[in-house]
């Protein structure tokens, strides 16, 4: 903005400076100051080249610096380009690795859940074990009772073997007992049956058979006694004969004749075969020595013997 000067102090006109230069002084003073200016600008020039030369350089380095951080920064964008491919690819491989990893992580977390299942299982079977020792402990106790039960095996054996006996002697007793109140009497293991009704030697031997029975043989002084007691002093044929033989005497039941034995039993004096006749044996008398021959035809009553033979079931 232009200073507004008091309006009573208005400045001389200036268009008189103007016909000055038109004189030669005013253009000798117009050179001088051209020349003035000339030297000046020389001198300044003089002094600031050096100055300026410097910040021209620097301005040149500058630019170089700067074209040198361009280039940078362009090779950087390629550089990051190339890194960004290699940070895309290590994402990749990372998306990889994760995957693996967490194929890792499930598989750990089935190991685990396996490990866990096998613990139990260990632990199951730990108590398994526990049961087998309890067990195992038991045995010797086991071991006892097996002893104990086979020694009562033993016995029940024993008794079983008793209890045959038993039932054998119980069986034997029954069959006496049939045997008896079928008029039977027993002796040292053999049936003797008293006749009531007496017949000739043969006719008794044929009743006696028919009875799966023989006359009676005498093979002992018990025997003897207990024949001539129960006969009670009343005549009874006996099996001793000397029918059909050289005159021999021998047991109609197949039992050996001892001659020499025998003879204690004979009534002293007999047997005298008196007539010729007398083939054939009673007991007559009641004493050890009561035997008496007789002729087979004659009618006496008589006495049956059928040893005891147990039947085998
Ligand atoms: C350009 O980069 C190189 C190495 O990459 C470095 O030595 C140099 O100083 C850098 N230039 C500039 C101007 O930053
Ligand atoms: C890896 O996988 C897990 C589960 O699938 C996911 O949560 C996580 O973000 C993934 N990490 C990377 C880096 O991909
Ligand atoms: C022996 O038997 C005969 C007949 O055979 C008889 O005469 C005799 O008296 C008997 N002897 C005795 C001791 O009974």
């Amino acid at each position: 903005m232009e200073r507004k000067e008091p309006a009573g102090v208005e400045p001389p006109p200036k268009q008189d400076l103007c016909p000055v230069l038109r004189t030669p002084l005013c253009i000798c003073v117009a050179f001088a100051c051209l020349a003035v200016v000339l030297v000046t600008s020389i001198v300044l020039q003089a002094v600031f080249y050096p100055r300026l030369m410097g910040k021209i350089l620097d301005v040149e380095s500058d630019a170089q610096m700067l074209k040198g951080h361009v280039n940078n920064i362009s090779t950087l964008g390629s550089d990051l380009k190339t890194e960004r491919g290699r940070v895309d690819d290590a994402e990749a491989q990372m998306r990889i690795v994760n995957a693996s990893l967490n194929r890792v992580r499930s598989h750990i977390l089935f190991l685990e859940t396996s490990m866990k299942l096998a613990q139990d299982q260990l632990q199951v079977l730990t108590m398994n074990w526990g049961k087998v020792d309890n067990l195992n402990a038991k045995i010797p106790e086991l071991q006892r009772d097996l002893d104990k039960a086979s020694a009562l095996n033993a016995k029940v054996r024993g008794l079983q073997y008793s209890l045959e006996n038993v039932n054998k002697l119980l069986k034997e007793q029954s069959d006496i007992l049939e045997m008896v109140a079928q008029g039977w009497k027993y002796f040292g293991g053999n049936f003797y049956y008293f006749s009531h009704n007496p017949k000739t030697w043969y006719s008794a031997e044929q009743f006696c058979v028919s009875q799966e029975a023989h006359l009676t043989s005498v093979s002992s002084e018990p025997e003897q006694e207990f024949l001539y007691k129960a006969a009670g002093g009343i005549p009874y044929w006996i099996g001793l004969t000397k029918a059909g033989s050289e005159g021999d005497w021998y047991w109609v039941d197949q039992t050996p004749f001892n001659k020499e034995q025998s003879r204690r039993f004979w009534i002293p004096g007999e047997p005298n075969n008196a007539g010729n006749n007398e083939h054939c044996t009673n007991i007559r008398v009641y004493a050890l020595k009561c035997w008496n021959d007789s002729s087979c035809d004659n009618k006496f009553l008589f006495i049956c013997k059928r040893p005891y033979m147990q039947t085998i079931e």
